[in-house]
């Protein structure tokens, strides 16, 4: 089978590493990567929470070590900062196999993925981060990589164009995506164990924040881990970063120990309100309530009206907002739901939609061409 169309140039004389080194999607900060990378638990033994996945992931890891073979193909999903990208180092570390790192973006053609693939060694885990925004040429060689080691590559165009086959050596991919739904069945098939993060309780926060804490030496008490992990979302990245924004404000008012009061003072100070909801997701929620009265709108004008990509909104914000009940998804678009308007302490108008949580999509479709389908369907 020949899949994509290469010249030679895209294959040997483009520079491999200029390939590999490709930004990712989501920059962060310098300080915010040294300081992930020092805190990220370097083995599932120290990974806290996501029992399930960590018991799965642990038992699949166990019987290819036991084989004497590579671990099958794993793909975690689930929102930004729960752990996708420390587990695929974790695969490769329990393997105790070399790790390969590059993203979907940055795979824009099949030679770009040739390019990785050839140069794999026996054994090694091979990490793509947003896989689903790989490109479909990339993804169709990839189909075959995954199934049978081996690619065929294409050199020349037109009527001149061979196809070179190339045996790989036995490799594991390591796949994350926040967007699940977005990747094609053959792809999400080709996995042999998938992992879907949840978001973690306040107890398992803390558990993570007493880990961060340690390595940092920094001194808090239980009510200062606690009222740092009610205002983390669920997400562990958020709870370091507020922990980090909670030590700098101890070290300017020479607080020894961190307590609730001083984690309380610091985070209302930046902004992170007692339910852990930022400027981002405040400013959703009064976009929606006073910009378009409660709603429905569709994602990408409620994303223009908050200045920030539709992306960012769907995969950042509205995960924790739908999860407590405070944001709507209908096919007509998103709505705030009756904590959102008492969480913005404004009175609750009649027929607002109430308690539970409303999301009559999934988390993977776009709005606008899902309302068009939903109404079509019942029209
Ligand atoms: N289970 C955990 N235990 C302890 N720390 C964790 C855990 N999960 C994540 N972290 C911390 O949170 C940070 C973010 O995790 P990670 O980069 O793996 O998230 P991610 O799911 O890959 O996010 P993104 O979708 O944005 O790439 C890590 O640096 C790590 O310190
Ligand atoms: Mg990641």
């Amino acid at each position: 089978m020949v899949i994509g169309a290469l010249t030679q140039h895209d294959l040997w004389i483009a520079p491999v590493a200029q390939r590999l080194q490709r930004q990712p999607v989501r920059v962060l900060e310098p300080e915010e990567r040294t300081i992930e990378a020092a805190l990220r638990p370097k083995n599932l033994h120290d990974f806290v929470g996501q029992h399930r996945v960590r018991k799965q992931l642990s038992l699949v890891l166990q019987a290819s070590r036991m084989r004497g073979r590579t671990a099958d193909h794993v793909l975690f999903s689930g929102p930004p900062g729960l752990g996708k990208t420390t587990l695929a180092m974790i695969v490769a570390a329990e393997m105790n196999a070399p790790l390969r790192i590059s993203s979907g973006p940055a795979i824009q053609h099949a030679g770009d993925l040739a390019a990785i693939l050839s140069s794999l060694s026996e054994g090694e885990v091979l990490f793509l981060d947003e896989i689903h925004r790989m490109s479909r040429p990339a993804e169709e060689m990839l189909y075959m990589a995954m199934e049978d080691f081996r690619v065929d590559i294409v050199v020349g165009k037109g009527a001149g164009a061979t196809a070179i086959p190339l045996e790989l050596p036995a490799f594991t991919l390591v796949g994350a995506t926040t967007r699940a739904g977005l990747l094609p069945g053959p792809l999400r098939d080709r996995f042999g164990f998938t992992g879907h993060l949840e978001f973690y309780s306040v107890e398992e926060l803390e558990l993570v924040l007493r880990r961060s804490a340690g390595l940092l030496d920094l001194k808090v008490n239980s009510a200062g881990f606690s009222e740092i992990a009610g205002r983390s979302r669920g997400t562990p990245r958020i709870a370091n970063r507020l922990l980090r924004r909670v030590r700098d404000w101890a070290l300017v008012h020479g607080i020894e120990q961190i307590d609730a009061r001083s984690a309380s003072a610091a985070l209302d100070m930046y902004e992170v309100d007692k339910r852990g909801l930022d400027r981002l997701d405040r400013s959703v929620l009064e976009a929606l309530i006073t910009k378009f009265g409660g709603g429905p709108v569709g994602l990408s004008t409620l994303a223009i009206a908050v200045g920030e990509e539709p992306e960012t909104v769907e995969t950042v914000a509205e995960p924790y907002l739908v999860r407590e009940g405070l944001l709507g998804r209908t096919p007509r678009g998103r709505i705030a739901m009756a904590p959102a308007w008492t969480h913005l302490g404004l009175a609750v108008p009649d027929g607002v939609f109430g308690q539970d949580t409303l999301d009559l999509f999934g988390p993977d479709t776009e709005d606008e061409e899902s309302a068009a389908d939903w109404i079509s369907n019942t029209q």
